[in-house]
């Protein structure tokens, strides 16, 4: 079983806390020879962390970029909209890629790399780590054995949870299009792609509505102030941030949480460093007076091959942050709730079995174990001069329905036909 080398460019979140933490895992499978990041300090706790030789510590992923191949495969877990720039580069530089979504932030760029992968000829695995989960793979496995029939129609619900989305797609890096990208893409490219995936078929049209409603300065409450810390609503305002991060019963400090989303606001969090960045850092915003653009809620209508149709919804309006997902076929029909971990398949007059994820799966760490699994079986795939499930081609084609939802909605909901849209982005 060969030792991959790899090097990692961006270590935050996902290039160090997810991925280097593979090697600790599989230190047969991976070894870490080059990191790349701009802050010093991660570059240096990961060096430490993870024996780094000193020549291959470099402080930014342009620079590591400017030598040779240094390892081989290149993890690719930079902010969205330097992905462009350092896949292109990687690619010339003959890397194999693990690639993190979204793959770019304009439809033009997502195809522009994905047909830079095929030219260079090298394998290019997108992080969509959930097509690498018990919970999905169940749920694939009951499509497959035909014990629903053929699947007609499903209704899907991305609970994005009413403190994740003040985190991110309010406060945090993903609040603004002009800053990042559409939410649509961010959270929901993943969907698009467990969708298609789920039931091998391509998307042929896409329509979608929706707005950002609520999270803006006319909704907020009379007498609030600029920061959670000077509020007179910070104990009863939901989405207070110190209710967030300090107090909430699933997430918040006092209940023992020194990660996401806390890690956020100061990497190796106390009670006294998280109080400091409410006070004085964008995670003690006001909700309703931040610099946010993107959606709070949005339904995108999708007619798939062989018409099949999903209705799929998206919204921060709820109490926790999860998936769920109803497949209704011509002979039965599967519930399946991320939350209580299960899946329920209930054949048309017959009785209900019940998967229990939690006893089936043997990891459930990082996105349901996905994480883990995603780069076993990339390096797997390797063995075999192969490309893991994740594959960019399958990628772009779930990326494009974002875009084109997005698109549907900024235009009132037209209908936007998939290969008329490609053909746009391609012409332009
Ligand atoms: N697959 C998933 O489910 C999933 C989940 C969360 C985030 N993501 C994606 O992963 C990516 C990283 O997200 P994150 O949460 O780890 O973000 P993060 O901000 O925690 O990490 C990004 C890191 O990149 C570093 N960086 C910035 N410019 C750099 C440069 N020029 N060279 C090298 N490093 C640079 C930053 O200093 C930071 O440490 C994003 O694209 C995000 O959308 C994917």
């Amino acid at each position: 079983m060969k030792q991959y080398t790899v090097a990692i460019v961006g270590l935050g979140g996902r290039g160090l806390d997810c991925y280097a933490a593979y090697q600790k895992k599989f230190p047969e499978r991976m070894k870490i020879t080059a990191i790349a990041d701009i802050d010093e300090k991660r570059v240096k706790y990961t060096r430490e962390k993870y024996s780094v030789p000193e020549s291959g510590c470099f402080d930014s992923a342009e620079s590591l970029l400017e030598r040779e191949k240094l390892a081989d495969v290149l993890i690719i877990a930079t902010q969205d909209r330097q992905h462009r720039a350092h896949a292109l580069k990687a690619l010339e530089r003959g890397y194999d890629i693990l690639l993190e979504k979204p793959v770019a932030v304009t439809a033009s760029d997502c195809i522009e790399i994905r047909d830079a992968a095929h030219r260079a000829g090298r394998a290019v695995t997108i992080c969509h780590v959930l097509q690498y989960t018990t919970f999905y793979r169940t749920i694939r496995d009951i499509i497959n054995s035909g014990v629903i029939g053929e699947p007609v129609t499903v209704n899907a619900l991305e609970n994005v949870g009413y403190w994740h989305q003040a985190h991110s797609f309010v406060r945090g890096n993903w609040r603004n299009d002009q800053i990042e990208s559409p939410m649509i893409l961010q959270k929901c490219c993943h969907d698009f792609n467990i969708l298609c995936w789920l039931l091998n078929k391509q998307c042929v049209s896409v329509s979608s509505v929706g707005s950002l409603k609520y999270f803006k300065e006319s909704n907020a409450p009379k007498g609030s102030a600029a920061r959670c810390v000077d509020c007179k609503y910070a104990q009863t305002c939901p989405y207070s941030a110190l209710r967030i991060y300090i107090d909430n019963k699933d997430v918040g400090y006092r209940q023992g949480n020194r990660d996401w989303p806390c890690n956020v606001l100061v990497k190796e969090p106390t009670e006294e460093s998280l109080m400091e960045a409410i006070k004085t850092g964008p995670y003690g915003r006001c909700v309703y007076r931040c610099d946010n653009n993107v959606v709070d809620h949005q339904v995108v209508n999708m007619r798939m091959q062989d018409d099949v149709t999903v209705s799929f919804t998206m919204t921060g309006f709820t109490a926790y942050n999860y998936r769920e997902l109803k497949v209704m076929g011509t002979l039965g029909e599967i519930v399946a709730d991320q939350r209580l971990n299960t899946v329920t398949v209930t054949p048309f007059g017959g009785e209900s079995t019940v998967y229990d994820i939690n006893k089936i799966a043997d990891d459930l760490s990082g996105h349901g174990g996905g994480d883990n699994r995603m780069l076993t079986e990339m390096f797997d795939a390797l063995d075999k001069g192969g490309v893991a499930a994740s594959s960019i081609d399958d990628a772009i084609a779930a990326h494009l329905i974002a875009f084109a939802a997005e698109e549907s909605r900024l235009r009132g909901g037209e209908n936007i036909n998939m290969a008329e849209f490609e053909k746009t982005i391609n012409a332009g």
